[in-house]
């Protein structure tokens, strides 16, 4: 196994599946059996869900909502993302806890990092909700911040393309896919990874991100063996 402790990003959107809103129960299971998979190899895994299949806090804005109140309701979308994922895990006899950023105390913890690191020790999927906690910041940047935190290995960023193209290969039919990049140059080419403010905190902290296709079946412990799948943007 290549990587001992992962952080997986997901995006809320892609829980939707062909829905338009919400959660697809499909979805969530297949995610939930990949998951599985990598936790049965003894991989350490932590998850950061997005809540934009429920509610997006800049759209919210657009329409006249406080872009502060907007974030906050985003936050909450990403916890009941979360306790989605931590039940269709438990319902596959994979044991997770749940941490939030904003204190909920009847249904989750609250985000300790120490006892992350426990849980994970333990053999525990652990899931982190709420985002930071504050305005402003995506689910990327949460994501990046808990990863450096829990001293992740790399961020598993899953989405629905295979990898960071040199254009957008919905546009252009030339766009090739970089296998590895260096932090430096996708600044300089100004690709689309992640915000700035999480690509940044991962290259200031030496943490490698892997972007791949979350809806390919394999794809997660195929990388986390080792494969290389996805593009890897490191130093
Ligand atoms: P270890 O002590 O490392 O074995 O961890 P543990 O999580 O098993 O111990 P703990 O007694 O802290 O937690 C037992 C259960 O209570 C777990 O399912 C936790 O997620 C849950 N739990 C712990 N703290 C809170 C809390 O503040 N709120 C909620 N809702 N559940 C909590």
């Amino acid at each position: 196994m290549k990587y001992k402790r992962i952080l997986l990003k997901l995006s809320g959107e892609a829980l939707m599946g062909a829905k338009g809103f919400g959660i697809d129960q499909n979805r969530l299971m297949e995610y939930a059996h990949e998951i599985k998979e990598v936790y049965t190899a003894g991989c350490q895994v932590a998850v950061v869900i997005g809540g934009g299949n429920i509610f997006r806090g800049i759209q919210a804005e657009k329409g006249g909502m406080d872009r502060v109140h907007g974030d906050y309701m985003g936050m909450l979308a990403t916890v009941i993302n979360s306790m989605a994922i931590q039940a269709a895990l438990e319902g596959l006899g994979v044991q997770t806890r749940l941490q939030s950023a904003i204190k909920m105390e009847q249904i989750c913890e609250p985000y300790i990092r120490r006892k992350a690191v426990r849980h994970l020790e333990k053999g525990r999927v652990v899931i982190f909700g709420a985002g930071t906690g504050n305005p402003y910041f995506t689910t990327d940047t949460a994501a990046t911040l808990r990863a450096i935190e829990i001293e992740a290995n790399v961020i598993l960023k899953g989405t629905r393309v295979d990898g960071i193209y040199t254009a957008d290969p919905e546009k252009d039919p030339k766009a090739t896919k970089y296998e590895v990049i260096k932090f430096e140059e996708v600044y300089e080419k100004g690709l689309e990874v992640m915000d700035m403010t999480a690509f940044t905190l991962c290259k200031e902290n030496n943490l490698p991100i892997i972007v791949f296709d979350m809806n390919k079946k394999g794809n997660l412990s195929d990388l986390v063996a080792g494969k290389k799948i996805g593009t890897l943007v490191q130093v």
